[in-house]
């Protein structure tokens, strides 16, 4: 059977580091505070020369060079994203120009937080329905022209950057053995739609509007929620959780990292955790997590890797591959 094999994994951040301690300047907060509550130290912040599409771009340069692989051994480009350089068309067309391909399809696609996660598992969809062979999946944030800098509430929280990955078609024999992605569960429930979310749009006040989030109503179902869908993937695949070797979660909170952790009885040594350096960065997180981990020589080839993630929508899912 075909599988969908991590190739290659790039990432780009933004040159601006903003510190905590920065932060105090800015709003009424303290180092203390964020690092206490959030597992934040500092977070990147794009200039004005550096947009959605110009760090996507870059992770994705960085993901083909490591793959040893050129733009145009590329037949789709998946970018998750909240951030769009533009209302449309989508950022991933101005990537491709970017990148000088001029053939396949390229979209975006908007899951919020669980971005990366969803486009992984559309990504996959394509390939094994055998419509692509190499997918570019991206995702790219530039979370900080959303917020609302006199909200310390969640102005503290947000990050920028972008990181990618390419999945390559390759044959599997069906068992769990096989390297590429095993299964993927997604999930949304509207029902929450108010509790995350921008207060702006172009069907609505025709502005690009600012974050708004209850943050405690998010963490309250943060780990119901990552846990329902670590426990289908494992189901599914009749793998137990010992055999996981990396938890790569959306980097949201550390207490949220922690919390999920603990109930599902994974030692935080399995955890990637880049919170600390990047913040939330959204659809961003993952890739970004990654790709830290597989260039440290953390996550080999032949592990198993949990990507999961939780987020506006509500949204939230999981992708179980090997790597
Ligand atoms: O990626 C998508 C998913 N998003 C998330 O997962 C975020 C989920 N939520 C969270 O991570 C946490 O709820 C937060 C980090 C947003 C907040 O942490 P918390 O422990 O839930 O704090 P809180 O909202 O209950 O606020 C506690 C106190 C409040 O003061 P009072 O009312 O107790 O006097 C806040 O006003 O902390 C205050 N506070 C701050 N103080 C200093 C809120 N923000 C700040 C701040 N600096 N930046």
């Amino acid at each position: 059977m075909i599988r969908s094999i991590v190739r290659g994994f790039g990432a780009s951040l933004p040159k601006r580091v903003l510190t905590n301690r920065e932060m105090e300047t800015l709003v009424d907060t303290t180092d203390e505070w964020i690092v206490q509550r959030t597992g934040i130290r500092q977070r990147y912040i794009a200039g004005d020369d550096e947009t959605t599409a110009s760090l996507g771009e870059a992770a994705a340069r960085a993901a083909l060079d490591n793959a040893g692989l050129t733009p145009a051994d590329i037949d789709m480009i998946i970018l998750a994203t909240s951030t769009p350089d533009n209302t449309f068309p989508a950022t991933a067309v101005n990537i491709q120009q970017r990148l000088g391909i001029h053939h396949g399809a390229a979209f975006d696609l908007q899951a919020v937080c669980s971005g990366f996660v969803f486009a992984m598992t559309t990504a996959d969809l394509y390939i094994r329905g055998g419509m692509a062979r190499r997918v570019l999946v991206i995702g790219s944030e530039t979370f900080s022209r959303l917020l609302d800098w006199n909200d310390r509430t969640t102005c503290v929280l947000f990050g920028d950057g972008a990181g990618a990955v390419i999945l390559e078609a390759g044959e599997g024999n069906g068992t769990s053995d096989d390297r590429g992605i095993l299964t993927a569960h997604l999930r949304s429930d509207g029902a929450h739609k108010d509790k995350l979310y921008v207060d702006g749009g172009p069907s609505t006040t025709g502005t690009v509007g600012h974050l708004k989030m209850e943050g405690r109503e998010v963490f309250k179902h943060a780990v119901g929620m990552i846990t329902d869908v670590v426990v289908a993937a494992f189901d599914a695949t009749k793998l137990s959780i010992d055999d996981l070797d990396w938890l790569v979660p959306h980097q949201a909170n550390i207490r949220i990292l922690e919390g999920s952790a603990r109930k599902l009885s994974i030692p935080m040594e399995k955890v990637v955790v880049t919170v600390d350096q990047h913040g939330n960065t959204s659809a961003a997180s993952i890739p970004l997590a990654l790709a830290t981990a597989a260039s440290d020589g953390r996550i080999k080839k032949g592990d198993l890797v949990l990507l999961e993630a939780m987020g506006g929508g509500f949204t939230w899912g999981s992708v179980l591959l090997r790597w």
